[in-house]
């Protein structure tokens, strides 16, 4: 298949514009790791990545999203953390609320269902927010951003000249 009929997904928690505008007080603490900061419009927690796919792949996965049916839930975000080898800097939740991890092995589920490879790894409920970065924030506890969280998104990414774009195409709601 052409390169070109094949995209780039990911399924996410992808923020509302209230949410976005509170996430813009973290990059500021991160003044001294070094990296390059994500920019606040492409900022989300990846909840499966799927690579480049078909759109057969894609149309299977969708109808697996639609098969979903989980509650709304909310998630704090508190922590900062730093991942060494990826040099990644990345904001999280000391707790991991029950329907998040649901959410996330539903669709890992649902990838193998479509002969998608999921990530082995277990699920870190993470956002990136900055990449290639050289040392860890100061400090990891943070002021709280509480999340409510009633759906999920499938995204499509696309590399610009000027960098990454993100576009949501689906949202699948929790209630
Ligand atoms: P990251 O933030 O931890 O890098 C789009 O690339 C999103 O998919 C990113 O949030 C990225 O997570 C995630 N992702 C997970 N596995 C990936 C992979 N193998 N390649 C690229 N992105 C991946």
């Amino acid at each position: 298949m052409a390169e070109a009929e094949r995209q780039r997904l990911f399924f996410a928690l992808w923020p509302d514009e209230a949410v976005r505008r509170q996430l813009a007080a973290y990059p500021p603490l991160l003044k001294g790791c070094g990296g390059r900061l994500v920019v606040l419009e492409n900022l989300h927690i990846t909840l499966a990545f799927l690579g480049s796919i078909n759109a057969d792949t894609r149309r299977c996965m969708e109808r697996a999203a639609d098969a979903i049916s989980l509650p709304a839930f909310t998630l704090q975000l508190d922590q900062l953390g730093f991942w060494r080898r990826p040099q990644v800097v990345w904001l999280g939740s000391e707790t991991m609320p029950p329907p998040l991890l649901d959410l996330a092995t539903a669709l890992k589920k649902a990838m193998i269902s479509c002969h998608l490879e999921p990530d082995e790894r277990p699920f870190q409920a993470h956002m990136t927010l900055m990449r290639k970065a050289h040392r860890p924030p100061g400090e990891s506890s943070v002021p709280p951003l509480v999340w409510s969280i009633n759906e999920f998104a499938l995204v499509v990414s696309e590399t610009r000249p000027e960098g990454v774009r993100y576009e949501v195409l689906s949202r699948w709601g929790m209630k």
